[in-house]
């Protein structure tokens, strides 16, 4: 039987199962199709989406508006956080109660690690946590996963790269969640100071993932067949000195994908800031834009799932 997320919350890489996976992804697949064929899906018409950004979004906020308004849903949209009623000083709580009587789903990001939990505890509605500060981003994990299948044709045995800030890449932490549900090998290469954090590779090694972890980016890649670059966060650090000492320090050019001399495909969660030059963005295996694409189709799917209606 197919897995239902009716009226569920979307708020960690660790609530799937490989069933959800697949209902996830061949719905995703499905509202690619209908898009290319007919442009729209009349599927939400009458349902409104809150998006509530307490943080900078481009993508995330981006695609869900797109996604939903592509299914024919409405949207509204908190704006920023000091044109809203949270420059006056009212709780998380507060603000998504009040939404909740305008909206059938919230989408939020926040800084805090916990604060798409918090919200949907004080809400009857579905919530979808689209960045908890440096804590999950499970939708773009569901993103990476439909973007990994479709560039390498499958999920089963997979060797992957996981480059750059792994302590504070909320992207990465609900990745590894989803990639552990698979037979996956890992890479995870870093600055010693941004290492992913000690219990997530824990309880891979303990769920028998096989994880290798490394400074040496060429070394990691020459074993893999996908890198999954992340940016180093100077948002996330406390103090400015310390992001100076290791920004910069792993970079993918056209140099190192000629070095490596085989094809390998190079996705980023974006925005970038220097670690891939845009010299490697004509490169076949360069995918982080169709990623982008890719997005839309997967939020579509959860939009439709979460409010019962695939
Ligand atoms: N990937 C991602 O979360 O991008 P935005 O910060 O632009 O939403």
């Amino acid at each position: 039987m197919t897995p239902s997320l009716k009226g569920k919350d979307i708020l960690h890489g660790n609530q799937f199962t490989k069933k959800d996976i697949d209902a996830i992804l061949r719905t995703a697949a499905s509202f690619e199709k209908e898009l290319k064929e007919k442009g729209q899906v009349n599927l939400l018409k009458g349902k409104i989406l809150a998006t509530l950004f307490y943080e900078p979004s481009t993508r995330t906020r981006l695609s869900f508006e797109t996604a939903m308004q592509r299914l024919g849903g409405g949207v509204v949209s908190m704006g920023s956080v000091e044109s809203s009623s949270v420059a006056k000083g009212e709780s998380l709580a507060d603000t998504v109660r009040t939404v909740a009587q305008y909206a059938d789903a919230i989408v939020i990001r926040h800084p805090k690690v916990g604060s798409a939990k918090e919200a949907a505890d004080a809400v009857s509605i579905p919530v979808i946590n689209a960045g908890d500060g440096a804590g999950q981003h499970p939708t773009q994990a569901l993103l990476d996963i439909y973007t990994i299948k479709k560039e390498l044709g499958s999920l089963n045995h997979l060797k992957i790269s996981l480059v750059g800030d792994l302590k504070n890449g909320r992207t990465v932490h609900a990745l590894v969640e989803i990639l552990s549900l698979f037979d996956s090998k890992l890479y995870f290469v870093s600055p010693d100071v941004l290492r992913m954090p000690e219990q997530i590779t824990s309880q891979l090694k303990q769920k028998g993932i096989e994880v290798n972890e490394t400074q040496d980016m060429r070394l990691a890649a020459r074993n893999t067949d996908l890198i999954y670059m992340t940016r180093i966060q100077k948002e996330r650090f406390a103090d400015l000195s310390e992001y100076e000492k290791v920004k910069g320090s792993l970079i993918i050019n056209s140099d190192f994908v000629k070095e490596l001399n085989k094809k390998i495909v190079i996705l980023h969660p974006l925005p970038r800031v220097d670690e891939i030059s845009p010299e490697v963005d004509d490169y076949q295996g360069a995918a982080y834009f169709r990623q982008v694409r890719n997005g839309v189709y997967v939020r579509m799917a959860l939009l439709a799932m979460v409010l019962g209606k695939r």
